[in-house]
């Protein structure tokens, strides 16, 4: 299975009518996971990289509910790009896969839904310490 059947492109569902858009997002359904923890970053510019890190327990889904980011994800082998553009669609990012935020908009607004309340001890933030625990340095 190569990292984009992993990493999935999630469409979630649009409820709107004329009076606008409204996207439902239910945890267990529209994404695979209770969402625990939700958080949003906005206000870094397109010369910052966000996140390099990957996690031991928590997955994700990033949003870009305004505004464009990119994000770059890697299982030590592949590496894939996501253009996050639209507020219908988001990403699925599961535990052990390594990601960067950047090329971040004026106006993105990134939003991140995880399926665990923050732990700092399960997160890998040095690249090498990732390699070696998924066995591959
Ligand atoms: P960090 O993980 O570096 O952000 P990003 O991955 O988006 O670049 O987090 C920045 C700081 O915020 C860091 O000190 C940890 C803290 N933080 C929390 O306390 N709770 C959270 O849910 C998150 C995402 C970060």
């Amino acid at each position: 299975m190569g990292l984009k059947d992993i990493c999935k492109t999630l469409q979630f569902s649009d409820l709107g009518d004329e009076r606008g858009k409204l996207i439902v997002i239910e945890g267990e359904d529209s994404v695979p996971f209770e969402i625990k923890r939700v958080f949003y970053i906005y206000d870094s510019d397109p010369t910052v990289v966000r996140g390099k890190h990957a996690n031991k327990k928590s997955e994700f889904v990033l949003i870009n509910v305004a505004g464009q980011s990119k994000v770059r994800i890697t299982d030590g082998y592949e590496e894939t790009v996501v253009e996050l553009n639209k507020p219908m669609m988001g990403v699925f990012i599961p535990r052990m896969i390594w990601k960067d935020m950047y090329d971040f908009s004026d106006d993105s607004v990134l939003l991140v839904l995880a399926s665990e309340h923050y732990d700092g001890d399960e997160y890998i933030r040095d690249y090498n310490c990732y390699l070696k625990e998924r066995g591959i340095l």
